[in-house]
């Protein structure tokens, strides 16, 4: 947590702060907060139905960070304890890393660094280290909220063309705002050059991204995932990598974080980070303290900014 968000806190809590970067597993969990009202958690932090069920005086879990799939929200609301997040506050830092790592892969900034680096670099060739375009392309936006709406801005800048595939239809003065198109999962990977994915990682978004729906990408496609790692099949992509099934992907997370499969290391059309999105200091320092101002509203007995699941609040 920065500074300034554990200052937030003592002004009204007991703190009981934990300042090393190890992830505590659920049995250390349950023990550190069964006498606590609140906790601050990351998304690294497994809170599961057992370590809620050994906190018998929790009120709030107030997560720093959008995603809440590390924690078990139907047996936080069965036990009428909130749990909240940070929405907003991070889109455009999240959307502006997406497209970082969008024009990376198709310009393959990576491997053109580690090309220089290395030495190899002797003359300007005109073949040498060729991408993609960007401009005049088609985005494929899969999950059309904060974040995917924040990438369609940014994709329009760079005049492409924007379809996007959701549960719930979005509004058509927002897709007329933003000139996107509204199509089917299938027609949208049918037709994109590129694929980015902003759903939230749920029983419904789990490996939607599977072997079936890559083979539907174009050979010339590349898939963007700043969302969750689960919601694409790592294996099915690494074998439609290698066979060439589409022609890069650009990855901050990943389905067993830290964790990469190798064959995804060893390959040169791909580009990985490590779960960097929302990581900007004034970004990393909004999420921290409206995380703790969510968590210290509830322990005073005032309605959270950003409850996940109001009806405990009802
Ligand atoms: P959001 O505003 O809630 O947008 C998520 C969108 O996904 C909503 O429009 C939702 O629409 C749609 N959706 C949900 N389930 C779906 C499904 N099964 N099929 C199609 N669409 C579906 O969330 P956000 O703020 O944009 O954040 C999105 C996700 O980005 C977060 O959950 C988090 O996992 C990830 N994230 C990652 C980073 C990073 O560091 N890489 C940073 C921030 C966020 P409906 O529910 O209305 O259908
Ligand atoms: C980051 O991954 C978030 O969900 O905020």
């Amino acid at each position: 947590m920065f500074p300034a968000a554990i200052a937030v806190l003592q002004e009204d809590c007991l703190v009981d702060y934990r300042d090393t970067l190890d992830v505590m597993d659920e049995a250390t969990l349950a023990r550190r907060l069964q006498h606590c009202e609140g906790v601050i958690s990351q998304l690294t932090d497994p809170i599961t139905a057992s370590v809620l069920n050994a906190a018998p005086k929790l009120r709030i879990v107030a997560q720093v960070a959008v995603g809440i799939d590390n924690i078990d929200l139907a047996a936080a609301t069965a036990r009428r304890i909130v749990v909240t997040n940070t929405p907003g506050v991070l889109t455009d830092s999240t959307a502006d890393l997406t497209f970082a790592l969008l024009l990376a892969t198709a310009r393959r900034l990576s491997a053109a660094e580690r090309y220089l680096r290395d030495g190899k670099w002797q003359r300007w060739d005109i073949d040498l280290l060729v991408g993609t375009d960007v401009h005049g392309q088609t985005l494929g936006i899969v999950g059309f909220g904060r974040i995917g709406q924040a990438v369609a801005r940014r994709a329009s800048g760079f005049g492409m063309r924007v379809l996007c595939a959701t549960r719930t239809p979005p509004p058509s003065h927002l897709l007329q705002e933003l000139r996107v198109q509204h199509v089917p999962l299938d027609t949208l990977l049918i037709n994109s050059d590129f694929v980015s994915l902003h759903v939230p990682l749920s029983a419904q978004t789990h490996h939607m991204i599977g072997i079936d729906q890559l083979a539907r990408m174009r050979r010339s496609a590349i898939l963007i995932n700043t969302a969750r790692g689960p919601i694409v099949d790592e294996a099915a992509l690494t074998a439609a990598l290698e066979e060439g099934m589409i022609a890069g992907a650009g990855l901050d997370v990943f389905e067993a974080e830290p964790k990469v499969q190798e064959g995804l290391l060893q390959l040169p059309n791909v580009v990985l980070l490590p779960h960097i999105g929302s990581a900007t200091v004034a970004t990393r320092t909004r999420m921290c303290v409206l995380a703790a101002e969510n968590c210290a509203t509830m322990l005073r007995g005032e309605r959270p900014a950003n409850p996940v699941n109001p009806q405990v609040l009802a």
